[in-house]
């Protein structure tokens, strides 16, 4: 029997990722829990409630499953609202409760990372228009500023935005995120606004902490063309990933924007990502309607055979992974993979996905592609968004009405993996013993490794 070990670098970090309105429950002063309140909003009417209950400090306890399993960083996000209640209004015991939650998980061991914004919005910043409205970079600044000088002596890694693009799109576009817009003639304005924010944000950090290492959390999503005689499908495939991954990390490489017909320049974008954050979760279907062309825009489908999460959200596709993490290589910084996960109460899929994605993250790593970390999404069952309580992405699972948590099998797969810096054949076999073979081929590499030994 196959014994084999895909180590991983020395100094990897190995992390969960939360965000904050997911996590802290009674965020009152967003526009979140302002949208919650709306009929038909979020499935079932669902509501952020009390969420981990982590403001209340049940944080502390569940930076305590994550350090005794083995993580030792942690991905979080800091609450505008929380912050910045009314306008330049600073709320410093609130800044004060997250400089204890920091310290919190610099104490357990676990290397913070702050995300500034992960798609809520103080109330009052969407009164004002929100990202339509042209001095969100200015307010943004303001804030990122504040917090900033407040925590720079905890935190030196930031992820000054999460998934510009979903956020663009859903909020904007799909109408599924407040403000619920549904017209396409504003992205390229909450494009440019997100852009100048980010870049006006990486700029006042490095000018209060030269050190600071800044970048963003692109969501890249796999397009995959149905088979066909035509090329249009390719042609689509190509035209989505365009539009959905490429307009941010271009944007703040090369400081211009492309998108549809918008050629835009933004010179003081250019060159600011330290890094590149990579939110990767599934790969989609894409093909043409002929009798619906508009559809190009929409959400494509998953093939018949896919292995589906319970929701049908997500279906477990590593190889998008892969093309994920050759995309990311392609921009030249480090990477952090600051999320990756899947929906799956009872925890039957999880440890195959893991186990398939830890691999092809390994593979990449052994490409010499400079990937630093891994953060799974997420620690413990959460609000998620307009799914509300439909779908479990936890280690942990969550019954929100108790606050109890239960342990899921992967939490000590992936603790497994966190203490030995590797995936292992023995861990495999153990957790995901559908996929042994797939990932340790018995004819394979690995055991010409073993024979050699
Ligand atoms: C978001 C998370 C969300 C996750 C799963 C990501 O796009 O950043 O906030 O919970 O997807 O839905």
């Amino acid at each position: 029997m196959i014994q084999a070990r895909y180590h991983f670098p020395q100094a990897f970090l190995w992390g969960t990722a939360t965000s904050s309105h997911q996590v802290e429950g009674d965020n009152r002063d967003n526009d979140w829990w302002d949208w919650e309140q709306e009929a038909d909003r979020i499935l079932h009417g669902h509501k952020s409630g009390k969420a981990c209950d982590w403001w209340a400090g049940r944080w502390a306890e569940d930076f305590d499953r994550a350090a005794e399993s083995f993580q030792n960083a942690h991905r979080m996000s800091i609450e505008w609202s929380r912050v910045e209640p009314s306008p330049a209004v600073w709320d410093e015991a609130a800044i004060e409760r997250y400089r204890e939650i920091l310290l919190g998980a610099v104490e357990r061991g676990l290397t913070p990372m702050v995300t500034l914004h992960h798609f809520t919005n103080p109330s009052w910043v969407a009164e004002r228009g929100g990202w339509l409205n042209p001095e969100i970079d200015k307010l943004f600044k303001r804030y990122v500023e504040k917090v900033v000088a407040a925590l720079k002596d905890i935190v030196k890694i930031w992820i000054t935005i999460n998934e510009p693009n979903v956020y663009a799109y859903s909020a904007f576009v799909d109408g599924i995120f407040p403000p619920g817009g549904r017209d396409l003639r504003t992205l390229p304005t909450v494009i440019r606004h997100l852009i100048r924010a980010h870049a006006a944000a990486y700029h006042a950090i490095h000018r209060l902490q030269p050190s600071a290492s800044v970048g963003l959390a692109h969501h890249y999503r796999g397009f995959e063309p149905v088979e066909g005689i035509l090329p249009f499908n390719r042609m689509i495939a190509k035209f989505r990933s365009r539009g959905f991954n490429d307009i941010f990390p271009r944007a703040v490489t090369d400081g211009k924007i492309r998108f549809l017909q918008m050629r835009e320049s933004i010179p003081e974008a250019r060159g600011t990502q330290d890094f590149l954050g990579l939110n990767y979760y599934t790969k989609e279907q894409v093909s043409i309607q002929l009798s619906k062309p508009s559809a190009i825009f929409q959400a494509g489908g998953f093939a018949g055979d896919a292995d589906l999460s319970p929701t049908g959200f997500i279906a477990n596709k590593p190889d998008g992974f892969w093309d994920a993490l050759r995309w990311a290589h392609g921009y030249g910084k480090p990477i952090y993979v600051l999320e990756n996960g899947i929906e799956d109460s009872e925890d039957v899929i999880r440890p195959r996905y893991l186990a398939s994605h830890l691999q092809k993250l390994w593979h990449g790593v052994n490409f010499n592609w400079r990937v630093k970390g891994y953060f799974h999404w997420t620690l413990v069952d959460n609000f998620e968004w307009e799914r509300g309580w439909t779908q479990r992405f936890g280690l942990w699972a969550l019954d929100p009405r108790t606050q109890e948590r239960t342990k899921r099998p992967s939490a000590d797969f992936f603790a497994e993996v966190c203490k030995d810096n590797a995936l292992s054949s023995d861990l495999v076999r153990r957790f995901a013993p559908e996929i042994q073979d797939q990932l340790f081929p018995p004819r394979g590499p690995a055991e010409l490794v073993e024979r050699k030994k």
